[in-house]
């Protein structure tokens, strides 16, 4: 099938579009407002987007009730703190929980039933149970051009400052996510938890077979 998204012909009963983009990693994203109350949600337009220093995104769509940006968009453009917590297959309730719409300053956290620990470098918490946390610095917003005004996203950067790795889910040095079982998002109400994972080298450039065409792929990655 083929459609365009101009029109958004696709025929199909639900929009294929989310589910073309999978697997998305969950950022679990805990902010506070100016007053100091902490915030917790979920996005899954989140990822990692550079590493000296480490640096992630996540894309906030549409707006809260009141018109305003969500709280966590609101919170981190305000504040320039935030934190990624990471969400795996034992916290995915207390996950979903929190993506629901709450009035301003009510922390979902509570709702939840999460007990939270301090950040070390910044002022938002972190959820316990989580095995591992991202203390961000918010850096910049990036407000993406809208056909439907409603569903306007503005992607938040942020560079990590500091980094909590459970103990446990180590095995020699390594962040084993087979112990974490993270969970991703993918189409409609889908999710996936990681399970299992392989391992592949990346070709030498000059060594491998086909090397004229590693060291051309090689440049552009
Ligand atoms: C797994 C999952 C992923 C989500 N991903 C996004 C996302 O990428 N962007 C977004 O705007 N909302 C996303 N949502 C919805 C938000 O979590 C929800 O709007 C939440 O109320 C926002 O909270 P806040 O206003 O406290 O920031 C997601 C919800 C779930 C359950």
């Amino acid at each position: 099938m083929y459609y365009e998204t101009a029109a958004n012909d696709h025929g199909l009963p639900h929009d294929p579009f989310l589910s073309c983009v999978v697997p998305r990693p969950i950022g679990w994203v805990t902010t506070c407002d100016r007053e100091g109350r902490a915030n917790l949600a979920p996005f899954s337009f989140f990822n990692g987007v550079g590493t000296r220093p480490p640096q992630v995104m996540f894309s906030t769509v549409g707006a809260h009730a009141d018109g305003g940006f969500k709280d966590s968009c609101a919170n981190a453009e305000t504040t320039g703190e935030f934190v990624i917590n990471m969400a795996t297959w034992a916290l995915r309730e207390e996950m979903n929980l929190t993506s629901a719409y709450m009035a301003r300053g009510v922390d979902e956290a509570a709702l939840a039933g999460l007990d939270m620990v301090p950040s070390r470098l910044v002022a938002p918490p972190r959820v316990k149970r989580s095995p591992i946390h991202l203390e961000c610095r918010y850096s910049m917003s990036v407000r993406l051009p809208a056909t439907d005004p409603e569903a306007a996203a503005t992607v938040v950067f942020g560079a990590v400052v500091c980094v909590h790795i459970r103990d446990d889910v180590l095995t020699e040095g390594r962040v084993d996510v087979t112990k974490i079982r993270p969970i991703s998002r993918l189409g409609y109400m889908e999710y996936a938890a990681i399970e299992q994972t392989f391992t592949m080298e990346r070709p030498t450039v000059g060594e491998s077979p086909g090397h004229h065409l590693n060291r051309e792929l090689m440049k552009r990655t």
